[in-house]
């Protein structure tokens, strides 16, 4: 049963570094395999509190490798800050490695990213800004540099003058922007790929061979289902090629799909959306939102402003006609429902079961960002538990409401909820089934 997804069933920030770093001591290879560092995994452990865009959030598992596959896009400069921070904490970055296939965030893509975001007024996003998705117009457009590029001088400076000779021509006469030079960028990105050689290898046949010999393989989703660019809330989404969804993750890594035998679905207790797009259980005043924001009664020191842009998250009830559609979509095996300690302090619960939209009663994702602003949630409502569930570690030891709230979730999903996570550390959870099969409690 060699690998496993772990991927995002809302609009990202679930929690998804925190489940990864909690699974990973079960498994031998921990792989990102898509997007880039618009991505922020917060983990909490004996080592830290740390936020990291790039590196697997295996890499505390010092033995196990770490890979950054060939789906990923990217910013040598950020992850060779993001090496030397943990290096500085002391945690090892020996077994990291770097897929050769994976695409460089060049220095014109951010500068477009925003610029992007600039003209397109009403159309805008609300991006991260970090150029991922630039990085990803240009793989698809076949002019993306990859990461084998920059350790090839002859080869990088070829492309790189192609390349920037193409992007100074959109910056000067789509942006009206200045031209970047192009030997403080080859020299800069020369010595990047100095810096980056002794982690860059040949990561495809790497996991392929850790699969052959039946190692665990654990893919850590970045996002969530409803940022992807083909089944997500369009055009409110990311860029990702491979998608951030579980199908993508065999070929951002290079393992056949027949490899990934089950799926990890993150699903936050209720929903929350950074950038723009509709959202329709937002609630955007008063008391439940200024709770649900700070995380008023739960664990301390998590309330929702975004890991990579400090942005702060809108909130809402959790949505489970989008929750079904996206664990759906993902084949999801097992759910992760995290930040139930979030909903401690609150009376009563809401959970969206259907929407109303044009008089109509409908449970399915409407087709078009327009019809989803109309869509109206018809809620369900749940008694709340009011009591700190920080502490409980067994599913008998919640109060009944609480149980009574993930079984709710459960059916509207159709999947079992093995893992219930009561704080952001790593052994803040209730743990029913381990994501390789085994059962930790009856
Ligand atoms: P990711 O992008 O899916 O990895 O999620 P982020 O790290 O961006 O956001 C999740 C936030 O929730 C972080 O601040 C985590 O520390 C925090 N978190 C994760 N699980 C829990 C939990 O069960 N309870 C609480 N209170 N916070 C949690
Ligand atoms: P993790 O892995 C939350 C959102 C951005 C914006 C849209 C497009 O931490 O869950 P982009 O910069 O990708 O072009 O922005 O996608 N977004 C995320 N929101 N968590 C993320 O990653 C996100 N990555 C991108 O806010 O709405
Ligand atoms: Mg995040």
């Amino acid at each position: 049963m060699p690998a496993v997804v772990v991927i995002g069933g809302q609009w990202g920030d679930e929690g998804k570094g925190r489940v990864v770093d909690f699974h990973s001591g079960y498994c031998s290879v921990i792989a990102r395999y898509s997007a880039g560092n618009n991505a922020g995994h917060t983990i909490i452990n004996d080592r830290g509190k740390f936020a990291l865009h790039l590196v697997p959030a295996g890499i505390f598992r010092g033995e196990k490798a770490c890979i950054i596959g060939n789906g990923v896009v990217i910013d040598p400069e950020k992850l060779i800050a993001e090496i030397a921070m943990l290096t500085e904490r002391g945690v090892s970055t020996a077994r990291l490695m770097i897929s050769e296939h994976a695409h460089v965030i060049m220095p014109w893509h951010p500068i477009i990213d925003r610029a992007e975001e600039k003209l397109k007024g009403d159309l805008a996003i609300g991006t991260t800004g970090t150029g991922t998705g630039p990085a990803f117009y240009d793989k698809v457009a076949r002019i993306g540099i990859r990461v084998a590029d920059l350790l090839d001088k002859g080869f990088f400076e070829w492309k790189l003058r192609s390349a920037l000779e193409y992007k100074n021509r959109v910056l000067q006469d789509l942006y009206q922007l200045p031209p970047l030079d192009f030997d403080e960028i080859f020299a800069k990105y020369t010595e990047f790929g100095e810096r980056m050689r002794p982690y860059v290898a040949d990561t495809i046949a790497y996991v392929q061979e850790a699969d052959e010999r039946g190692e665990y393989i654990l893919l850590e989703g970045a996002q969530g289902t409803l940022l992807d660019l083909d089944t997500g809330t369009y055009p409110y989404v990311t860029s990702s090629v491979p998608a951030s969804v579980a199908a993508g993750g065999a070929i951002g890594i290079g393992l056949g799909p027949t490899a990934i035998q089950r799926v990890v679905g993150v699903y936050k207790s209720y929903q929350t959306r950074v950038g723009n797009g509709p959202m329709p259980t937002e609630i955007t005043s008063g008391d439940e939102m200024v709770m649900l924001r700070e995380g008023t009664g739960g664990a301390a020191g998590t309330a929702e402003y975004g890991t990579t842009t400090g942005r702060a998250r809108r909130v809402g009830w959790f949505d489970g006609v989008l929750a079904r559609y996206t664990a759906r979509l993902n084949g999801v095996t097992s759910v992760a429902l995290t930040r139930l300690d979030s909903l401690s302090a609150l009376e009563s619960i809401k959970v969206c079961v259907a929407y109303e939209l044009d008089d109509q009663r409908i449970t399915t994702l409407p087709p078009t960002v327009n019809a989803m602003n109309r869509a109206k949630p018809i809620y369900e409502e749940l008694p709340g538990w009011g009591q700190d569930v920080t502490h409980v570690r067994h599913l008998g030891d919640l109060p009944t409401e609480a149980r009574q709230y993930v079984r709710r979730i459960e059916q509207i999903l159709g999947v079992p909820v093995d893992m219930i996570s009561v704080g952001p550390e790593r052994h803040q959870a209730i743990v029913t089934r381990d994501v390789f099969g085994a059962s930790i409690e009856p």
